[in-house]
């Protein structure tokens, strides 16, 4: 046994479970399982990658001033109120660390990111999970669940696994009811793909309330996963704060010479949410056809609900589809009952997917 023991609050912690992304024996599977872009990035992105090739001996830009300059041009907001992240993750790690301590709540709406209470537990504090009955972070189920000891309340829009956004008004409501002292992180990951006009992800909100924070990533639709870099927008006092604790080298050289490139390619990034929300809208209809529920989604992803039966379960699906090369991502207790959720793929990838599925309803 070992005498050495970590701190009691890190054994509440399961280790987190990555999307599959080899099968036995299949050379090239179609992996929809994390919610990739599967079109890559900008061949300008790759392009600016490379060339920082030639200046790996240097340390990164510590201020990330390039990138807060191109991420301010692009959506026209002050770099005062921007950091730069070795993805969003470890944005959202940094203001956990830096707002909440031993004993205190976060309220953690349901279909947030996973990793939000993994580094809630991992501080010490309690985590209080409010439920998404409509499947969306629900104002009064949080609400509710606010009392003296919350520091922070984190929700996701869209939700993950199930694509849904808060609308404008709602998001509003929330943030008008919550005191003034707690932090509330809107998680925007898959802001990018949204193009529904009730929506906010959180930049209206985060550019006029101190309280509130925005994190956005290049994970998504900008097809830089590998590289991981995320952002966030907040009041300039916070950005001092998380200042505080970022390592000075947090977001690397070609990552962050990569991610300029990427957000200023308009065209690019055009191209992609066209090829991502015209077959949102194909499979949607087409699965549903088949007779699968499919929670409408505005992200890069569907949740496909398999209806009560005793062959057509979301797990009989997983396996079937693994057994012609797809692999999608089972949602187990993280999402509804008997869900299965699935990238959207490159076109082929779909008309495949699509195929599976129907065998999969027809002859199971
Ligand atoms: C809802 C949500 N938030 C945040 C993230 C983290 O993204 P990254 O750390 O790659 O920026 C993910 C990744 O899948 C996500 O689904």
């Amino acid at each position: 046994m070992n005498p050495v023991k970590p701190r009691p609050s890190i054994l509440k912690i399961a280790p987190y479970l990555q999307g599959k992304s080899e099968l036995d024996g299949i050379k090239n599977p179609i992996k929809l399982s994390s919610n990739e872009s599967p079109l890559g990035p900008s061949p300008k992105a790759i392009e600016a990658y490379r060339q920082a090739a030639l200046t790996l001996f240097r340390y990164p830009d510590g201020s990330q001033h390039d990138l807060k300059a191109a991420i301010a041009t692009r959506f026209n907001l002050p770099e005062e109120n921007l950091l730069c992240g070795n993805g969003s993750d470890e944005i959202i790690q940094m203001l956990i660390r830096a707002y909440i301590g031993e004993g205190d709540e976060i309220i953690i709406s349901e279909h947030a990111f996973a990793m939000c209470r993994v580094h809630a537990l991992a501080q010490g504090a309690d985590v209080i999970t409010a439920p998404e009955p409509n499947l969306v972070p629900d104002v009064d189920q949080i609400l509710s669940r606010i009392t003296d000891k919350t520091q922070m309340i984190t929700i996701a829009t869209p939700n993950n696994p199930v694509g849904r956004y808060m609308t404008k008004q709602e998001l509003k409501r929330l943030h008008d009811n919550i005191p003034d002292h707690v932090l509330l992180l809107v998680d925007s990951a898959y802001a990018d793909y949204v193009e529904v006009e009730d929506y906010d992800s959180g930049m209206e909100l985060a550019q006029t309330q101190s309280n509130v924070v925005m994190t956005r990533t290049f994970s998504k639709l900008y097809g830089l996963s590998a590289l991981r870099i995320g952002w966030v927008l907040a009041d300039v006092e916070i950005i001092h704060i998380l200042q505080r604790i970022r390592t000075p080298f947090n977001t690397n050289a070609p990552a962050l010479a990569a991610a300029c490139a990427a957000i200023l390619d308009t065209d690019y990034e055009n191209m992609i949410r066209k090829h991502n929300n015209e077959w949102l809208k194909k499979l949607t209809k087409d699965i549903t056809d088949l007779g699968i529920e499919v929670i409408p989604s505005v992200a890069n992803f569907i949740l496909l609900h398999f209806k009560p039966s005793e062959t057509h379960t979301a797990d009989a699906a997983c396996k079937f589809l693994l057994s012609k090369g797809i692999i999608p991502r089972p949602v187990g207790a993280s999402g509804p009952d008997n869900c299965l959720r699935i990238t959207i793929g490159l076109s082929e990838e779909n008309k495949i997917v699509m195929r599976a599925l129907t065998e999969f309803m027809e002859t199971q």
